[in-house]
């Protein structure tokens, strides 16, 4: 699929059938993610692929109820955890250099980017979630002292037809030279 059809074509899936992904699905999309651009290549993003029933169970339960994705993070045959190792993005031998400290939260998303658009072009749904108690799913996944879990995603075969929800146009979002009100 060519890039900017995956850009305009993908959606989030939020409900998915039972089949299986195989496993060099599933590294075909991570290996996209691999590629994604880093602050000084750090890379620091980490990838839990969690198949597990009951993991996806307690996963889904750190979702509130109200969040549209909780029963896809349970029902969905993967899960993807996207993970950051902390004082990598904007430092430098351990000190930060940068004038913030959360470009992981930036690195992980340019790399879950390519995840989901690498999923949608081999025919995955993938949704990203961002309301989750992140706490939580760190104790549930084990991550160590001085890692995060940032975002989740489910991974499988789409069991629906998405909605497309409108963007604003681009007069609405661009200014040229200076941010005009
Ligand atoms: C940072 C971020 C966090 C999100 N968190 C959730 C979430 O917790 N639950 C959910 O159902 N969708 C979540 N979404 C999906 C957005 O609602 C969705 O991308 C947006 O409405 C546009 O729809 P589309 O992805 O189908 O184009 C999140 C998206 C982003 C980028």
């Amino acid at each position: 699929m060519e890039v900017l059809e995956a850009i305009k074509t993908r959606r989030s899936i939020r409900q998915y059938k039972t089949t299986p992904v195989d496993d060099k699905t599933i590294e075909l999309v991570l290996e996209a993610a691999r590629w994604a651009p880093s602050w000084a290549n750090t890379q620091c993003w980490r990838f839990i692929v969690v198949r597990d029933t009951s993991i996806k169970d307690e996963l889904a339960n750190t979702l509130s109820a109200r969040n549209p994705a909780t029963e896809a993070v349970r029902n969905a045959p993967v899960v993807i955890a996207a993970c950051a190792q902390l004082e990598k993005s904007g430092y430098y031998h351990g000190e930060l250099i940068a004038d913030r400290s959360d470009w992981y939260m930036f690195d992980v998303a340019l790399a879950m980017q390519n995840l989901v658009l690498a999923a949608h072009s081999l025919g995955l749904g993938t949704v990203f979630i961002g309301l989750f108690d992140a706490q939580k799913a760190a104790s549930i996944l084990e991550i160590p002292e001085g890692l995060c879990v940032v975002s989740m995603t489910p991974l499988g075969y789409p069991d629906q037809e998405p909605i497309t929800v409108p963007r604003k146009e681009l007069p609405e979002i661009v200014y040229y030279d200076k941010y005009s009100a």
